[in-house]
């Protein structure tokens, strides 16, 4: 089987520009070639969902600098990307908390976000100003505030970022750490880990493949026997 959900903890940026002795945004220019390689592959693959973690609450902690850069990335993707989202029927949605970021950003995103709601191939997630602890925090509040004292799990799940959407079959980590990072720890229970040395600039779409065959091979067996 495909997995319908994959999630990727793109990492390794930074190195891959220091191996060859450049400055670090280069390694993140890089990085936005691979995410627009990564979409198309995942798409015409079958997967209908992929969920890119593009920013931390605790990435905040790097210089001002990076920060901007990495924004103005952001933007010019969603704004130049916006045509081939609607060609490839892709919807976009940021998974974050986006009350921090400038008033214009955050209309930007909103707009693109709108006028891709439509669309139902392929969706796309961008993690933003994420961390899943905050994430649950904001969803226990919201429950509690609509009076919920008894959640099931499906309750909990429509009061997250990904609400609707099925949860990650594959999680995947590029540059060879062995950490979650407070990405999605509600929605990753029973998500195969597969992890790449490779660093996320030179990821392909055969890592992609590779990653998705050794996912075919393992048995899942939800708690089962
Ligand atoms: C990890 O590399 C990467 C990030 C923190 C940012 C990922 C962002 C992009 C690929 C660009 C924008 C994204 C989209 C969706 C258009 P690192 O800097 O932590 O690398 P290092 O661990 O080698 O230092």
């Amino acid at each position: 089987m495909i997995p319908v959900h994959i999630a990727i903890i793109m990492d390794g940026n930074g190195r891959w520009a220091k191996k060859r002795a450049l400055p670090r945004v280069f390694g993140h220019k890089q990085g936005v070639k691979t995410v627009k390689k990564i979409v198309k592959a995942a798409s015409n693959l079958g997967i209908k969902v992929l969920t890119l973690y593009a920013f931390s609450t605790e990435n905040w902690k790097r210089p001002q600098s990076e920060i901007n850069l990495l924004f103005s990335l952001l933007m010019k993707f969603i704004k130049k990307e916006l045509k081939e989202l609607n060609d490839f029927d892709i919807r976009l949605r940021i998974l974050g908390d986006l009350s921090k970021f400038p008033e214009n950003i955050k209309n930007e995103i909103d707009r693109v976000c709108e006028i891709t709601s439509k669309n139902t191939g392929f969706e796309l997630n961008i993690a933003l100003n994420y961390g899943a602890r905050q994430e649950l925090i904001r969803a226990f509040e919201e429950m509690s505030k609509q009076g919920i004292k008894k959640p099931t799990e499906e309750i909990v799940s429509s009061f997250l970022y990904t609400n609707g959407q099925p949860d990650p079959d594959l999680l995947i980590r590029t540059s060879g750490e062995f950490r979650i990072s407070n990405f999605l720890l509600w929605q990753i229970a029973y998500s195969e880990i597969y992890i790449t040395n490779k660093l996320w600039p030179d990821f392909t779409q055969q890592d992609l493949e590779a990653a998705i065959s050794e996912f075919q091979k393992r048995e899942r067996r939800f708690g089962g026997i």
